[in-house]
């Protein structure tokens, strides 16, 4: 693992939420905060990363993350990159190392990658010049910090201290890089109680998420909860189709339903990263209800990306004026 913060003590590299203290993200977090703006009124914007450039490469599917990193970077002013993956030399057989040489000769200053790939995220951030940075916006199953930063942002918004706080996540864990980005900063916050529900095979080995409890019945791992995760069901990344469940028996044990919900705290809120796959890990009332902080999060997104951008470029910036 790169280091992410570089010895002059700045926000370098976002691989993960590990090994960043609570400081850093408290900083990240009260950033993001300024960039918050009611759904009416006009969006956030300014200036920071006037003459830096953003070069985003998904080199896995995504809506919310791509999205929401290039409207940061527009919102402040940066020139952005979005390399279409699927036209790319990639296809003709180009590492992904040469392509970021490639891209950084061309005075890339922060690349933003997805990818399939545990590590990769890292091994980007070891390669690049000193002056350059790299966000990790999704990683295998391993690591999404962003999403995890912008998670705990919204339970802050909603609820008073994190310490007291019954979190729980109920889906496909074991593959859910969501769930490890959520624990890894809730856990930086003393979360008080963190439970993880789904069936034997979608819980994680015990190690993964220290402290944990898991539980296979979805109504003894709600009961008074104040947080309710729902997560999608990670087609993509099982072995084989055959062990995928049948979407309607999962729903009628795991989907998040209204009478599932009720065995929650009355003042829970309900949260989802998305994809969502209605009638199948959430009912659409329960999506939809006014419990839910869905679109919170889609816009908090927004604005941890941008404050995780203005960061980072502080740091291109301190390099810069140092050369
Ligand atoms: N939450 C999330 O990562 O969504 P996308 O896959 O649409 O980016």
């Amino acid at each position: 693992m790169p280091e992410q913060v570089a010895p002059n003590g700045k926000l370098r590299h976002l691989i993960s939420l590990k090994g960043l203290d609570r400081p850093m993200v408290e900083s990240v977090l009260a950033k993001a905060r300024t960039y918050i703006a009611a759904p009416d009124a006009q969006a956030p914007s300014d200036t920071s990363l006037t003459n830096y450039t953003v070069a985003n490469l998904f080199y896995e599917a995504s809506t919310r993350t791509r999205a929401s990193f290039e409207l940061a970077a527009r919102r402040l002013d940066a020139k952005v990159l979005n390399l279409d993956v699927n036209t790319s030399s990639r296809t003709k057989g180009e590492s992904i190392l040469d392509t970021i040489y490639t891209l950084q000769a061309m005075h890339i200053d922060v690349f933003v990658v997805r990818d399939a790939g545990t590590g990769v995220p890292a091994m980007i951030a070891e390669a690049v010049a000193p002056h350059v940075c790299v966000l990790n916006a999704g990683e295998s199953d391993t690591s999404h910090p962003t999403q995890g930063l912008l998670d705990l942002l919204t339970i802050q918004q909603h609820k008073q201290d994190i310490k007291n706080l019954k979190v729980a996540i109920i889906g496909d864990v074991r593959r859910s890089r969501v769930a490890r980005s959520a624990a890894e900063a809730l856990q930086l916050f003393d979360v008080g109680e963190l439970r993880l529900i789904g069936p034997d095979e979608f819980l994680p080995d015990a190690e993964d998420f220290p402290g944990a409890h898991r539980f296979t019945d979805a109504t003894a791992g709600i009961q008074g909860a104040d947080v309710v995760m729902a997560l999608r069901i990670q087609k993509e990344r099982f072995d084989k189709a055959g062990e995928i469940p049948d979407n309607n028996a999962y729903f009628r044990r795991y989907g998040l339903t209204q009478a599932l919900l009720r065995h929650a705290d009355k003042d829970a809120i309900v949260m989802h990263p998305g994809p969502m796959n209605r009638g199948t890990e959430i009912a659409s009332d329960v999506a939809d209800g006014h419990q839910s902080v869905i679109r919170d999060q889609v816009a908090n997104g927004v604005a941890i990306r941008m404050a995780v951008l203005s960061i980072v470029t502080d740091y291109v910036r301190s390099m810069r004026s140092s050369s």
